[in-house]
């Protein structure tokens, strides 16, 4: 997203010739349904930049920008002799009220079924959050899991994992027919390294059977921005991944708070996935800007009870985070968290 009035005005006239329309007879609505790469910015940044749809628009066909905002009068020299008023200027509050909808592991696996998936789409339609956040783990993959002994996945099947993970990102993907919000998925440990092990002991069936490249490319022609396993990733303001490190040995960020290890470590504005844990923790620099941490949770079918989380399951908690934010600065991004529960979008949305 970008504030710049230069780029807004190119993101307009792209838009207009996208849909074959003069940029005097695009409308707000037309402008939004194009993909957000090519409008460049949400509709707030527009107003802030020009005031109305029509001032913008009027500047997109002149080329000539707005004047730069006045001067508040108490802050111009219009008296030199006068003692200048020296009390600090407020922090800088980066008000954007845009949403940011944050998927956590949502572990799409065969023996449950996708209902989750249309609720949510649901909520998306209902909402039209302008961005999307899935934290990876999309998919189970329960049949490469190496943690599992034959035993245990005697009957899983590659294609049927597949299927389930898919089957669930077409039910999903309902929720944006009206719009184009941007998507980002950033990868999980039971996506690409459980792929890449198809191939880690026989390399020359590379290419030949499905792998981390093939599902890249899937999610991409689902309009996902995709964030390969273990890479970080800003959106809005936020370093973003699966799970983020707590040092160089790259474990994953644990403890009982761990927003605020994610702070004491990063030092940025987080969100991640992977523990499944819902947590957030918030801190307030000395000059004002605010850091903010999210570990998302757990999406996946509440009846998910298996060998490995049978100590752990219960500590989980299962829904999504829609964060209308208040600041998208780099590393600064945050927001009013809405938690709403996976009972709680069936019973709303
Ligand atoms: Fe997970």
């Amino acid at each position: 997203m970008t504030h710049d009035p230069v780029r807004i005005l190119d993101g307009i006239r792209a838009a207009a010739a996208l849909l074959g329309v003069r940029v005097r007879d695009l409308s707000i609505k037309q402008w939004k349904s194009v993909p957000h790469d090519v409008r460049v910015c949400s509709h707030d940044a527009v107003y802030r930049a020009f005031g109305s749809w029509d001032d913008a628009k009027s500047a997109a066909d002149t080329g000539r920008l707005p004047p730069p905002p006045n001067v508040p009068r108490d802050m111009a020299d219009t008296n030199p002799g006068r003692k200048r008023d020296t009390t600090p200027a407020p922090p800088p509050v980066h008000t954007t009220g845009e949403r940011l909808l944050v998927i956590p592991d949502a572990h799409a696996h065969p023996d449950h079924d996708n209902e989750r998936f249309s609720d949510l789409a649901r909520l998306i339609r209902q909402v039209q959050p302008e961005t999307i956040l899935c934290c990876g783990d999309w998919w189970d993959m329960a049949s490469l899991c190496s943690h599992s002994s034959t035993w245990d996945t005697e009957g899983a099947r590659v294609q049927a994992d597949l299927d389930a993970g898919w089957d669930a990102m077409h039910e999903l993907a309902d929720g944006w027919r009206d719009y184009s919000p941007r998507r980002v998925f950033t990868a999980g440990n039971h996506e690409d390294p459980r792929l890449a092990s198809l191939v880690s002991s026989s390399p020359h069936l590379d290419g030949f059977v499905f792998g981390v490249r093939d599902l890249h490319e899937g999610l991409a022609a689902f309009g996902w921005e995709v964030a390969p396993y273990k890479e970080t990733v800003e959106v809005c303001g936020y370093a973003c991944a699966h799970y983020l490190p707590s040092g160089v040995m790259g474990r994953a960020v644990g403890g009982v708070n761990q927003g605020r290890s994610l702070q004491t470590h990063g030092h940025v504005s987080t969100i991640v996935g992977h523990s499944h844990i819902r947590n957030e923790y918030m801190s307030t620099d000395y000059l004002g800007d605010r850091v903010q941490s999210i570990n998302a949770g757990f999406y996946g079918h509440e009846d998910m009870v298996e060998g490995w989380n049978r100590n752990t399951h219960q500590m989980w908690w299962r829904g999504v985070a829609l964060v209308t934010l208040q600041s998208v600065a780099r590393g600064r991004g945050y927001g009013d968290i809405e938690w709403i529960s996976a009972s709680e979008i069936r019973r709303r949305f």
